[in-house]
């Protein structure tokens, strides 16, 4: 099924290989999420142009307001490694919710950023536990509208 830019799949299954093995590695992640307080344990990874792989999971504190997204310190982690990275894609699973878990905003204004950079845009994976799955085409797809970079020039 698709829509307005959003595709959305039942299983795993029907992902292709890239993007399947991308969701299992951020299910992998996930499972070594630092999520004491919360207990939401939340997963990234992201698939480099290069090939290479960038690993995420949220991180809180017990200063709550300064717990970190999975997906900002999977960018983060990427951006460290490799300053001219470019990102094909970025997987996330939180949880186990039936339905996927849908990044929150401050999660999507860095996303976006990202793709203003490399100039290219790229694939948001939102996966569940259930199989249900849901691929924005771009991650401006997921945030309309969005504060851009060039709006401080
Ligand atoms: N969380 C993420 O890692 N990504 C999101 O997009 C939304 C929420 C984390 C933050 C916190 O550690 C936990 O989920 C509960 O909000």
């Amino acid at each position: 099924m698709s829509q307005d830019g959003f595709r959305s799949y039942q299983s795993l299954d029907e992902l292709d290989a890239d993007d399947r093995s991308l969701v299992k590695r951020a299910m992998e992640n996930r499972s070594r999420a630092y999520a004491p307080y919360s207990k939401f344990k939340v997963g990234a990874a992201i698939q480099l142009s290069d090939g290479s792989i960038a690993d995420g999971f949220n991180i809180e504190n017990a200063s709550y307001p300064m717990c970190i997204c999975a997906e900002r310190v999977a960018i983060g982690n990427a951006l460290v490694r490799i300053p001219e990275m470019q990102i094909k894609s970025l997987a996330v699973i939180a949880g186990h919710t039936e339905e996927p878990a849908f990044p929150c905003g401050a999660c999507r204004q860095v996303m976006y950023e990202m793709e203003y950079r490399q100039g290219e845009s790229y694939r948001v994976i939102i996966a569940s536990d259930s199989g249900h799955v849901i691929i924005a085409e771009s991650a401006k797809a997921l945030l309309p509208y969005s504060f851009r970079p060039d709006f401080l020039i």
